[in-house]
């Protein structure tokens, strides 16, 4: 069994809520008996990049106030980078791996934990393979897709701001007789749009594992116009496409393009199509930031503290997950492999039709 004196841990790819309490749960876990050094790294492998290492102690006594209820990441993290072909100013792009490895071991560290998403974990644990160092990862994502775990970290939480998001949509809906059409997150996967449309009363639901056409759905807010209802709810997921199969971006500064836009097309849709009045909503990254969920920081600290006493125990290349009502583990490379889709037989979608949403199935 290593002897384990000092860890090292890091944040990457999009921040969400329940990262500090991550942090906070393996501090904690490292302080008890074992004694174990923390030490965070800033802005993901960005800090190990960087010279002097960007990276410094955690103790136990920064997490007594507020950090486990408070949103984003203490550590800073990122969404690009990637040291395996790294974007340089003149457009090139190169492999800085060894330089991250380097940085690493100039930590003088036992052992890292990566919180990440698929695609940071994915690069982590190439790292982690190619320097031969002992890692552990934490699953985080807003979008809830890593396979071989029923949640991620962030997830609940933004699953609840966008419920709260119709709460709120709800009262000004009725009141103007509109269509209020909700564009939610969540890149290639529907989670967040099927369940806090269920949550949240949605009238329709459209995920990008379900094809629509927009009759369906014009079919639906005829359909309760008729029955006397003034308004309608509508939960579009990001990654939706047009009719024509396009997805609608938005190039970002600093390279790249997101998903964003498709709740305006639909709601115009809508509107050619009923004559209804349509008012869009993109909530965007509203549901990263916030308060964490009780549920997202009891799993922060479940996934922290596990985190921790499998390095105690050697057990590296894995990932935490939560399965079956308790917490495991999973190999990493099996884990960042299986992307989780909605499943459309699945019981959240067999749901929302028993409940008579429509998800405008072409
Ligand atoms: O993966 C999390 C996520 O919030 C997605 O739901 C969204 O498509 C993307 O990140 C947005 O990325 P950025 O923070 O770069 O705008």
């Amino acid at each position: 069994m290593p002897q384990i004196r000092r860890i090292g841990i890091l944040t990457s790819g999009g921040d969400c809520a329940g990262l500090n309490a991550v942090l906070r749960a393996v501090v904690l876990r490292a302080a008890q008996g074992d004694g174990i050094e923390v030490v965070g790294i800033k802005q993901g492998t960005a800090g190990l990049l960087a010279r002097p290492v960007e990276a410094a102690t955690l103790d136990p006594a920064m997490f007594t106030g507020t950090l486990l209820r408070s949103g984003g990441t203490i550590l800073g993290t990122t969404n690009r980078g990637d040291p395996f072909a790294y974007p340089m100013s003149d457009g090139r792009k190169i492999d800085r791996s060894e330089e991250v490895i380097e940085g690493y071991r100039s930590l003088d560290l036992d052992a890292l934990i990566g919180i990440g998403g698929d695609g940071s974990l994915a690069i982590l644990r190439r790292l982690a393979v190619q320097g031969g160092i002992d890692f552990v990862g934490i699953p985080k994502t807003i979008d809830n897709d890593l396979g071989h775990t029923e949640v991620s970290i962030g997830y609940a939480t933004a699953v609840g701001v966008a419920t709260d998001g119709l709460d709120h949509l709800q009262a000004t809906a009725a009141s103007h007789s509109r269509v209020m059409v909700m564009e939610v997150m969540g890149r290639d996967a529907g989670h967040i749009a099927l369940n806090a449309g269920i949550a949240g009363g949605a009238d329709v639901i459209l995920v990008p594992e379900i094809p629509y056409a927009i009759e369906r759905v014009a079919a639906k807010i005829e359909d309760l116009k008729s029955q006397g209802r003034n308004f309608a709810l509508v939960v579009v997921a990001e990654a939706v496409k047009t009719e024509s199969g396009d997805a609608v971006t938005q190039s970002q500064s600093g390279g790249g393009t997101t998903y964003g836009g498709i709740g305006y097309y639909i709601a115009e849709q809508i509107s050619k199509a009923t004559g209804a009045e349509t008012r869009v909503t993109v909530l965007g990254h509203l549901q990263r930031g916030g308060t964490p969920s009780a549920r997202d920081r009891i799993m922060a600290s479940i996934f922290g503290v596990h985190a921790v006493e499998l390095i105690l125990r050697g057990a590296f290349d894995r990932m935490v997950a939560w399965s079956g009502r308790t917490v495991i583990d999973v190999p990493l490379a099996d884990a960042v492999a299986a992307f989780r889709a909605v499943d459309p037989k699945g019981p959240m979608v067999r749901t929302a039709r028993g409940l008579g949403i429509c998800l405008g199935d072409a």
